[in-house]
């Protein structure tokens, strides 16, 4: 498995050039199953999670094709997905077990092939992560769903009918699934406590442009006008939210100054008044956010993830690892998932003082230093976490599994090196 290698103590200084978003490249790719007529996707990421759903749509039957193109002064990649007739109706355990978002396929093809077998993704480090209200919701939709030999097979006898909906949580994925299967069904479904990421929103743009009636984006209540048919569209993915609050974080901690271009500020509020408040200067641009934190102090603030607009549990370990190193305490609380501090015990390791309260929340004490290690990736967004430790950390940090990174940051050492970062890859091959 490949290794990050980091020597500490580099302020970082310049521009990167934030990605299309990972979770909405990831639904918005499965909704093109919604229509036969090809559908082209501009401003995706280049990342192993895009593989791995191209993988998923090639064995279903989608044709993809793809090429590498300049947007908005920076190297993408746009696909083009057709699926004119499928080939089968499964997504089998395989793919599903390395990326748990192949679950997006589930709406799409029971509403338009009457059939679908999903193997459940089952639990990850992070919770337990449960698919229920997908599920129940369908039923309401009229799904018979049978659980059988670890997969979930939905059939549908002629159309989903419309339904009204109220989640118990206002879980992303359900959002994603139920607008999917509810855009072909027959009749109105109201979708009451719906999630409200930007995600969501670029979706049914996506949704909108293809002939979808969908009312109340942006907002908790979704009404979905059934339609027959859908059309192939062209659709430019927003721009990662998350990658951006990520180096936000990295521009504060090494005390340098960073321009993030194509990052929207809208998307990120609450993360950027948090940096505002531990003392980073944070300047909006009509097409980027500068950080700059060069001769400040850092001091605690407190983080308490919630669904959005509350602040994003997917930034939790990121801004943690920055209270690491500022003056004073500040108490983080995580309430999206029930297992998401595996970053703590790898960022004591360097030398962080933390301490943690029941499951959800966390003292850190800001240290004077911390110092390099070698440590472990346990999820994604941790694994950026002990890359931004490594940044400020006295000598070399080492993160091993770098294949979560993989996942959702793209190009990652291109772009820390491209600022300044001593940041390099060590192959497995090299080892
Ligand atoms: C999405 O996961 C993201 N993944 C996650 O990002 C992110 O942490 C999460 O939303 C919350 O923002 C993708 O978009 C691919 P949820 P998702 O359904 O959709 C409960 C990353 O690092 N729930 O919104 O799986 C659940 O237990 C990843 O990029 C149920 O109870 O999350 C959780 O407490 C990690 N029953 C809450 O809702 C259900 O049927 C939110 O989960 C579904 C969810």
């Amino acid at each position: 498995m490949d290794k990050i290698k980091i020597i500490g103590g580099k302020p970082l200084f310049g521009k990167v050039y934030i990605s299309g978003a990972k979770n909405t490249a990831l639904p918005i790719i499965c909704a093109t199953l919604l229509s036969d007529e090809p559908s082209t996707l501009r401003n995706l990421p280049i990342l192993s999670d895009i593989k791995s759903l191209n993988l998923l749509l090639e064995q279903i039957g989608t044709e993809i094709s793809g090429k590498q193109e300049e947007l908005n002064g920076h190297n993408t990649q746009s696909f083009t997905y057709h699926t004119p007739q499928p080939k089968s109706l499964v997504a089998p355990y395989d793919y599903v077990r390395k990326m748990r978002a192949s679950y997006y396929v589930l709406g799409p093809l029971l509403t338009k092939y009457k059939h679908v077998e999903l193997s459940l993704p089952g639990g990850c480090a992070i919770g337990a992560r449960p698919m229920d209200i997908h599920l129940s919701s369908l039923e309401q939709m009229g799904a018979h769903i049978e659980i059988k030999n670890g997969y979930v097979i939905a059939d549908v006898e002629e159309r989903l009918k419309g339904a009204n909906i109220t989640f118990h949580s206002a879980s992303v994925g359900a959002t994603c699934n139920i607008l999917m299967a509810a855009v072909l069904a027959q009749g109105t479904t109201v979708i009451e406590n719906a999630a409200r990421e930007p995600e969501i929103a670029d979706l049914i743009s996506m949704l909108c442009k293809m002939g979808a009636k969908i009312e109340g984006a942006d907002t908790s209540t979704l009404t979905i006008h059934g339609v027959d048919k859908l059309h192939g569209v062209t659709h430019e993915i927003i721009n990662d939210r998350i990658e951006a609050g990520s180096y936000a974080v990295a521009a504060a901690m090494t005390h340098g100054r960073l321009e993030l271009v194509n990052a929207n500020p809208d998307h990120l509020q609450l993360p950027l008044d948090i940096l505002r408040k531990t003392g980073a200067k944070v300047e909006i641009t009509p097409n980027s956010i500068i950080v700059d934190a060069q001769n400040c102090e850092l001091v605690g603030t407190d983080i308490y993830t919630d669904y959005y607009p509350g602040f994003p549990t997917d930034l939790q370990a990121q801004f943690m690892a920055l209270m690491c190193v500022a003056k004073g305490a500040a108490m983080v609380t995580e309430n999206i998932w029930e297992n998401r501090f595996m970053h703590i015990p790898e960022l004591m390791r360097m030398g962080a003082n933390i301490n943690v309260h029941g499951h959800a929340s966390a003292i850190v004490r800001g240290v004077e230093k911390l110092s390099g290690a070698p440590v472990m990736s346990t999820d994604l967004r941790a694994s950026f976490a002990l890359v931004l430790a490594g940044l400020v950390a006295e000598g070399e940090t080492i993160v091993n599994r770098v294949y979560h990174l993989d996942r959702g940051y793209e190009t990652l050492e291109e772009k820390f090196k491209a600022v300044g970062a001593d940041i390099e890859r060590i192959k497995e091959s090299d080892v």
